[in-house]
């Protein structure tokens, strides 16, 4: 099997299951729709509804693996304070009880990134610390600097990794099975997504646990001006 029949086996296994689970729901209903009482019928919408939206996410991300290859990146002069904001503003109306908070360096220097990108891979890794741990716990959201990189760090108060999956959690379609992750859905694309646009932007990713959660840590290398000319060039 090529990588790519791998990919396409993965994918539409991957498919399948939402889609097997909305046509269920969807088939008792019309089947049995005089039997079931109201509140039978508000919890199959809501799973075909939630199952929809898993569809959607694994759709977005399959599409995201697709483009990376190709991907084109606009490097701009990036100030890194600035362009989480928004990010912050996203995953919070996702998760209103988490508190997620800032410890910005104000001194950051502005780096050579593709800011969109960027702030996908910000919300990948946000997103993912308030769905690996409990609803009102803190997120946070740590920026520094040294004269080679800007790092950023996020922390959660979350359910760690079994330091066993470190290489796996980064490869395509890869969960970590556990009672804990099972209840949470996620098609396993987003931290291959997201180290792959690092490394596109000469960045490095890694992750560590925390006493109580993980810490994810990114950094950028800081260019002078000549070297931010060669390497927009080599894009
Ligand atoms: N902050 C975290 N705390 C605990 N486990 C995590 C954390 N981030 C990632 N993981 C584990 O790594 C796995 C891979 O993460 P990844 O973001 O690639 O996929 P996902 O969150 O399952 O799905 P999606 O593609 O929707 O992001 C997760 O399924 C989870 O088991
Ligand atoms: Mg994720």
């Amino acid at each position: 099997m090529t990588n790519q029949d791998d990919f396409i086996s993965t994918v539409s296994h991957e498919l399948r299951t939402p889609l097997t689970s909305i046509r269920g729901f969807a088939q008792t209903m019309l089947s049995s729709w005089d039997k079931l009482d109201d509140e039978s019928k508000k919890k199959f919408l809501m799973i075909i509804e939630q199952q929809s939206n898993r569809l959607i996410n694994l759709v977005e991300n399959i599409l995201s693996v697709t483009k990376l290859p190709k991907e084109t990146l606009i490097l701009k002069s990036i100030d890194i304070n600035i362009a989480i904001l928004p990010v912050i503003q996203i995953v919070q109306q996702q998760y209103k009880t988490h508190k997620i908070v800032r410890d910005f360096d104000s001194a950051n220097p502005v780096v050579s990134l593709d800011l969109e990108k960027f702030q996908q891979i910000m919300i990948n890794l946000v997103e993912n610390a308030a769905k690996y741990s409990d609803e009102g716990s803190t997120i946070k959201i740590i920026t520094s600097h040294n004269d080679k990189y800007v790092l950023i760090k996020v922390q959660d108060e979350g359910i760690g990794i079994n330091e066993e999956f470190a290489e796996k959690i980064f490869e395509k379609f890869s969960r970590i099975d556990n009672p804990l992750t099972r209840k949470i859905q996620g098609s396993g694309l987003g931290l291959y997504i997201t180290k792959t646009l690092v490394e596109k932007m000469h960045g490095d990713i890694s992750f560590k646990n925390l006493s109580k959660g993980t810490e994810f840590q990114v950094k950028f290398p800081v260019y002078n001006i000549e070297e931010h000319v060669k390497c927009s060039v080599t894009q």
